[in-house]
């Protein structure tokens, strides 16, 4: 079974009552341990289908499967912490939260997720030591780096071992070696501890380091990108 399935998936937003078609008739499937790629134009639909599948938005049209469950059929309470448990999202401006250390905004998934206060400590301390980043936890994001920030928001979003990481851009704010070493960094989590990655990019250097490319264009997945 796919990990990730989405039959017929359809966006449309309204915008001061105008139909804007952000995705039509995406089907796609993704397997456990994948590391895949969307790649495709400003405006063909990236965000709006990473958004989908995160549970960050609703389709308007079609189904998507996580994990065994179809996610429209769960309801806005519980679809929080399904998110929670089963989603990672590395933002393209990393999100961490300014007044917060990157200790506490690797914690704070832990802690929406109601584990207790050892167990957190636990894994943050195993999470920092694999990034390299225990010195820096007491540090708020604004003493940190681009490229320290961007190791604390991947600890941030694996932290919990969801089931897959979905990334939109990540290195688009990055210089060519620090993206290329967060690729290596991620294609080896994905290796070595079969995490399965779905990220988005128009840079065919962050292409390079996928199995294989889902190319999207003006909302419709381009035929013969699926394999
Ligand atoms: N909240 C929204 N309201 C109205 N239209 C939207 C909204 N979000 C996205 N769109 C539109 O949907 C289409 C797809 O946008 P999306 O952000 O998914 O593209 P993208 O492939 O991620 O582009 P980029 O590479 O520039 O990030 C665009 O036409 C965009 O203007
Ligand atoms: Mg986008």
């Amino acid at each position: 079974m796919a990990l990730v399935k989405t039959v017929n998936l359809g966006k449309v937003f309204q915008e001061k009552s105008v139909p804007v078609t952000a995705l039509s008739s995406v089907s796609i499937e993704i397997e456990k341990g994948e590391f895949v790629a969307i790649s495709g134009p400003s405006g063909s639909g990236k965000t709006t289908l990473l958004n989908l599948i995160g549970c960050l938005d609703r389709p308007t049209q079609g189904q998507i499967y996580l994990d065994g469950e179809e996610v429209g059929k769960l309801h806005q309470k519980a679809l929080t912490p399904f998110r929670l448990r089963k989603i990672g999202f590395i933002f393209q401006d990393y999100n961490l939260i300014p007044t917060l250390t990157a200790g506490e905004n690797i914690e704070y998934v832990l802690w929406l997720q109601g584990m207790g206060a050892s167990e957190r400590r636990k894994r943050i301390h195993e999470v920092a030591e694999r990034f390299g980043i225990t010195s820096l936890i007491h540090r708020r994001p604004w003493q940190l780096s681009r490229g320290q920030q961007q190791r604390a928001a991947v600890a941030r979003a694996i932290v919990h071992k969801p089931r897959i990481v979905l990334g939109d851009e990540l290195t688009a704010n990055l210089d060519q070696k620090t993206g290329i070493g967060l690729m290596e960094f991620l294609k080896e989590l994905n290796e070595k501890e079969k995490i399965t990655f779905l990220y988005a990019t128009h840079d065919p250097t962050m292409m390079k380091y996928a199995d294989r490319i889902i190319k999207i264009q003006d909302g419709r997945i381009l035929e013969g990108s699926l394999v």
